[in-house]
This record gives C-alpha cells, structure tokens and sequence, in this order.
C-alpha cells in the first residue's frame, strides 16, 4: 500500500469515524506488512529529503484507519532533536489498562495526519497511561508505561480506534481554557 499525504484519509471522508477492530493473532502477514509500511511512512515523515520527495506530512503516529483499515494497529517513532529515535513501536490491540486522574495537554495543542484544517486549542488527556499491547518489533506482548509526550501520542492513536479526533476533545467556547492541577507540556 502506497502511504503518502494524498492516500491518507483525511476528516472528510465518514469512514475516519469508523470504529477500529481487534486484530486476530498471531498477526497476518497482511497485517504485519500493513503495520511495518505505517511505521516506514512515520519514519520517513521525519526525513526532510524522502518527506519531500514522497509526499509525507511529518508526524509521529498513524493509525491503521487512516490509511482506511478499521483495525486496531498503531505506529508510533518519537524523535530527538537530531533525529534519534526515543523510542518505537509497532503496536497491535493497543489498550489503555490504567490512566492518571491528573491531566496533561501540549502547549501547542495537536495535529493530525488525517486533519488538513489548523484547529486550535488545548487538548486534555490523561498525563499518565498504562498500555498493554503486542509489540510486532518484539514480537511480544508488552506493557508501556507513559508519561509526557508520549502519553498524548499514545492517547491521540488510541482515539482514532474509536473514531474519535483531537479536536472533538477542544473546549469551543474557550480553547485554550487552563484547567487548574493539570500539566501543560511545552
Ligand atoms: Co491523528
């Protein structure tokens, strides 16, 4: 499957609002193969070079819905400043199994590879998330325990199994609304 800016479904097509299923292991070849060309495409989005020659909008997750298969597999890189990866994953049946009371949002608020529309404003979510997934790079089940960045990303990936998009979660009638006691990441 070709994964660049053009492929990828965007928030006007319904089928971004589709509910994500769980994925049948041991994974597919099929599946295994979608999830390694999602975590490719991820990669590559942070490469200027092969961004700009392959059409790919930087980003730091995708999920499987987004390149229009309703199934519950999610790529996640996060990159230093020099291009080093903090951390991968190639995750099947993500799930959050704890979450912090105490909430948590980017300064900067969010985007998205399937939201072309700039929409602004604070995204509240969990500051802290326990995740149980299989990992397709380890080939095991693992448990992430995250907070910070990658607790958003995680949450923002998770969100697209059912549907949901970061901005559904922004206060209209006051986007950038501080809620007291929660972190704002920078
Ligand atoms: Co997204």
């Amino acid at each position: 499957m070709l994964i660049n800016n053009d492929t990828i479904i965007k928030d006007n097509d319904p089928l971004i609002r589709k509910k994500s299923a769980d994925v049948v292991l041991p994974l597919n070849e099929e599946d295994r193969t979608l999830l390694m060309e999602m975590l490719k495409y991820v990669d590559e989005s942070t490469i200027p070079e092969i961004a700009e020659k392959e059409n790919l909008r930087p980003a730091v997750g995708i999920s499987a819905i987004q390149v229009g298969v309703p199934k519950k597999m999610t790529a996640i890189i996060i990159k230093d400043e020099e291009g080093k990866k903090e951390c991968e994953y190639a995750l099947v049946n993500p799930k959050i199994i704890s979450n912090s009371v105490e909430k948590a949002c980017l300064s900067s608020g969010e985007g998205c590879l399937s939201v072309v529309e700039e929409h602004e404003g604070l995204v509240y979510r969990s500051a802290r998330v326990k995740v149980k997934a299989y990992d397709a790079l380890k080939n095991e089940e693992i448990i992430i325990k995250a907070d910070g960045y990658l607790a958003i990303v995680l949450q923002h990936e998770l969100d697209h199994f059912k549907g949901i998009l970061f901005y559904d979660h922004i206060n209209t009638k006051d986007p950038y609304h501080q809620e007291a006691g929660s972190l704002i990441i920078d």
